[in-house]
């Protein structure tokens, strides 16, 4: 089968397409055709082999596993003989942590894996979990209910888009922060209040909020401190400068009323079913920026980095298309 490989950390260069032995199901696997799939951050985190420490993982000194790529939609080819919950022909998608850059992929019965919600296509759901299940765990630190505030930065990326409709899901009174070509969009996805970061400096307006969610990394603690209430928290998605987040979050919980947390997000069937169950409520959808085929793959990936992406970005496989 075809796949996108790499051999050493770097730059989105070390990606390039290869003929590889097509995997085989063991006993409680599922062998899904890839239809589609994404490149996101974390992705791009194990490619470059940074944080360092992300090699634990991934092998010191050259990657372990040769393929990303960590969601995925596509068609159950085979199932082995342990498997009852899916049979071939299913349309699945889900969170795979590695190997969907690729024609075939097998994955456990049990992992994150779910049937497709009706009516949706392989793109879209290829797009679901990354960012929704990073959302969901920055939420599950937020104590959200209808009577809290919360305010989300960098609303128009991956988690951004995820976090504004998760919050809603909760009845949260939601303010978003984006800039004015993500206005309508972010305010489309179920948003209260719309700041657009290009005219207004949300932290200089005097309004506080109950939480405050840094989707993208730009922020600090130490600059939205007075935009949050007396016994508010702060949720980072970022390790931030030098690392500083993980002690902050340390510190903050002995010292001063404000707390900063960092959200990890736990890849689990639940959390998948879960947001199947909401795309067919209608109450979330994946927002894809760009499309491109399997082949442009290291395109798709200098696009991810240049951190400007709205959503997410889909690579199709096997023509990609919904039958
Ligand atoms: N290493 C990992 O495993 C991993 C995995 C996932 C996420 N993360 C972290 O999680 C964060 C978010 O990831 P993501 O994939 O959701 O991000 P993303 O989709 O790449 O975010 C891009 C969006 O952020 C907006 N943006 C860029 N600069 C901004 C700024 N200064 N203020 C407000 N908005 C800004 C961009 O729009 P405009 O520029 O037009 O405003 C764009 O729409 C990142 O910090 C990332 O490092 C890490």
């Amino acid at each position: 089968m075809r796949a996108v490989v790499y051999d050493r950390y770097g730059s989105p260069d070390v990606l390039r397409i290869e003929e590889v032995e097509r995997p085989v199901p063991k006993d409680d696997e599922v062998l899904v055709r890839v239809r589609a799939t994404t490149v996101n951050r974390t992705d791009c985190g194990w490619r470059q082999g940074k944080p360092f420490f992300s090699r634990y993982f991934t092998g010191i000194r050259r990657p372990k596993k040769r393929i990303l790529g960590s969601e995925l939609a596509g068609e159950v080819e085979a199932v082995g003989s342990a498997v009852t919950g899916f049979e071939a022909g299913d349309h699945v998608f889900g969170a795979t942590g590695f190997d969907a850059h690729a024609e075939f992929a097998c994955e456990r019965e049990s992992s994150p894996l779910a049937h497709m919600p009706a009516g949706l296509g392989f793109e879209e759901a290829a797009a679901v979990c990354d960012g929704a299940i990073l959302a969901m765990a920055c939420l599950g630190k937020a104590d959200l209910r209808p009577s809290r505030s919360i305010l989300i930065y960098g609303a128009s990326g991956s988690i951004g888009t995820a976090a504004v409709q998760l919050a809603r899901t909760l009845d949260a009174d939601v303010t978003a922060v984006c800039d004015t070509k993500h206005l309508e969009l972010v305010r489309s996805l179920g948003a209260e209040r719309v700041i657009d970061y290009t005219q207004e400096d949300f932290t200089q307006n005097g309004e506080t909020y109950d939480v405050i969610l840094d989707a993208v990394g730009k922020q600090s603690f130490r600059r939205c401190r007075h935009s949050l209430r007396p016994g508010g928290i702060y949720i980072e998605t970022d390790l931030g400068f030098m690392w500083h987040v993980p002690f902050l979050a340390l510190l903050s919980r002995w010292f001063g009323d404000k707390r900063v947390t960092l959200a990890i997000p736990q890849y689990t069937k639940a959390n998948v079913l879960r947001l199947k169950k909401l795309i067919e409520a209608g109450k979330y959808r994946a927002v894809i920026d760009r499309t491109y085929p399997l082949e442009d793959v290291v395109e798709a990936t200098r696009y991810v980095e240049a951190g400007q992406k709205t959503g997410n970005v889909v690579l199709t496989v096997n023509d990609g298309r919904a039958r």
